[in-house]
């Protein structure tokens, strides 16, 4: 018994170790913490509890049955953020370069079935080389055996992931299916092929950072989420986002503490609103003025700056005056459906002028894309509350939480137009050859251009003082947390895709 004793401590010691000293030592100098540190920053002190750590590869060829590591390329466990369940994995380069042989695959899809048994979310740190290459379609075979259990999982618990490190090929769809991405800016990518193949086909010659690196999925393809500098701040910010999601969608929506009186009244927002209508303002302000002590957490900061989603989806009229175009489009439709499928509670800023026209727009199919806003938004079940602070025009009014998707309460500002398009485009499609453009402009925006037409029709349910925006939000959230509406049952919906 003694023998096994000791050869338990052995194995754990060499477990890890990993890949060995030289190979962590090279981890650290490209910047990078290893899989074991990296779950170290993640999780509260002392909460990670491990899986398999004895597991080894099965691989006889290419000389593999002479090299193994305890725990293989992978480490998998439960752990706790803030007190509360999760269940991590976290590649280790330092392996095989993290690539993913038969028994990683096996220990991810263990940790990802208990998460669904016990309703925890799931964080994947990916730091890997992709398919273990002398393993062949045993990998393959694993990498599908994940994806499968990431479709299954979406929707019934959160599943975050972090690129540390590089992720290509077949292994980015893993995290393309889970519900966040992380990036950390200047040591991970993520492409399909790496810019080898793509100079070789195209002719094309970029460099991995600009194929895949950070900036470009935060600013360009819009699949990155959130990214930061390093591997500890990307390891903190997912701590606090965490904060923010259930655990499941049995769960309720964590409630923090806090001392932000519900009843605060919020001043500066009477006189947020440009007196000229065609003037900017910074929507970012009025969400900052009305939540909880003015913390709030951006969800792709970076890209269709047009819309700002935040269990919060607000119109940005600093950014194209706000229009809602493909890629304001999906961003929000993916977050509402995301909150809808967890139970957060969605609050929706208006100030819409409509759908950004143009070629490029309708030739990509906006048409498609803005289906899939007004889609999310009438299949969501989840209390709605809707303020509209400046213009609703046009189809892009209804697609914004309006009353006539099952919101549940809908406001107006005094500012707000709720209209089929803005005066002087109006006028001149009712009045082609008309005189006296002015005086029908100004008859347009006298009838029009206020909340009394939706006031009085009920499409809007009150016009409030800014200020009270605050108060009546907080007020309607506790009335709606015992709202309870259903969907027709079905085996799945068809949205557009
Ligand atoms: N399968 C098996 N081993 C792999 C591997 C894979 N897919 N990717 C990397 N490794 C091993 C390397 O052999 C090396 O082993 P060693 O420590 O014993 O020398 C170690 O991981 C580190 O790789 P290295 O190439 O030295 O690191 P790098 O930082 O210079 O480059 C990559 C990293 C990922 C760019 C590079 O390893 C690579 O191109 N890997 C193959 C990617 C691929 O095509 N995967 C299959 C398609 S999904």
């Amino acid at each position: 018994a003694l023998k096994v004793k000791d050869e338990v401590k052995r194995k754990r010691e060499l477990a890890l170790l990993g890949g060995g000293v030289k190979r962590i030592e090279k981890q650290h100098q490209k910047g990078k913490l290893t899989a074991r540190e990296r779950l170290e920053v993640l999780l509260d002190p002392r909460s990670f509890s491990e899986y398999d750590m004895f597991i080894e590869h099965r691989c006889n060829d290419f000389g593999m049955d002479k090299e193994k590591y305890y725990g293989d390329s992978v480490i998998t466990g439960s752990g706790l953020i803030n007190g509360r369940p999760v269940y991590v994995f976290s590649q280790d380069f330092t392996v095989f370069g993290g690539s993913l042989s038969s028994v990683h695959a096996q220990k991810i899809c263990k940790i990802m079935d208990q998460a669904m048994l016990v309703g925890a979310p799931v964080i994947g740190l990916n730091d890997s080389g992709g398919a273990r290459i002398q393993e062949g379609v045993d990998s393959l075979a694993g990498y599908a055996d994940i994806f499968q259990r990431n479709v299954l999982a979406s929707g019934v618990i959160p599943q975050l992931s972090l690129i540390m490190g590089p992720c290509a090929g077949g292994a980015v769809y893993s995290p393309a299916l889970t519900d966040f991405i992380f990036m950390v800016r200047q040591s991970s990518y993520l492409f399909i092929t790496g810019p080898d193949v793509v100079q070789s086909v195209t002719n094309e010659s970029v460099t991995q950072e600009e194929l895949g690196g950070a900036n470009s999925h935060m600013t360009k393809s819009g699949v990155a989420h959130f990214a930061y500098d390093n591997d500890i701040d990307t390891l903190l910010r997912t701590r606090e986002l965490f904060n923010f999601l259930p655990l499941s969608n049995k769960d309720p929506t964590p409630i923090r503490e806090c001392d932000d009186s519900p009843n605060r009244l919020v001043h500066a927002l009477d006189t947020v609103i440009p007196l000229e209508t065609t003037t900017a303002y910074d929507m970012k302000e009025v969400v900052h003025a009305i939540v909880d002590e003015h913390d709030f957490f951006e969800v792709m900061p970076d890209w269709a700056k047009n819309i700002i989603v935040v269990g919060i989806v607000a119109n940005q009229p600093k950014s194209m005056a706000g229009c809602l175009d493909i890629n304001a489009s999906v961003k929000a439709a993916r977050f509402v459906r995301f909150c809808d499928a967890f139970n957060i509670p969605l609050l929706t800023f208006v100030d819409v002028p409509g759908f950004l026209p143009g070629t490029s727009q309708e030739h990509n199919g906006i048409i498609r894309h803005g289906a899939k806003l007004l889609y999310a938004f009438a299949e969501a079940t989840v209390p709605k509350i809707t303020i509209i602070t400046r213009k609703a025009y046009g189809g892009a009014y209804d697609v914004m939480s309006s009353k006539h998707l099952r919101g549940d309460m809908n406001y107006a500002w005094p500012t707000a137009e709720v209209a089929v398009m803005g005066a002087q485009g109006a006028v001149k499609i009712i009045f082609r050859e008309g005189k006296n453009v002015k005086d029908k402009e100004l008859e347009y925006i006298d009838k029009f251009a206020n909340p009394f037409p939706a006031a009085v029709r009920g499409f809007v349910d009150d016009i409030i003082e800014p200020n009270q925006t605050r108060k009546r939000i907080c007020r309607d959230l506790n009335l709606l947390a015992g709202k309870h509406l259903v969907n027709p049952r079905k085996k799945h919906a068809n949205m557009p895709l």
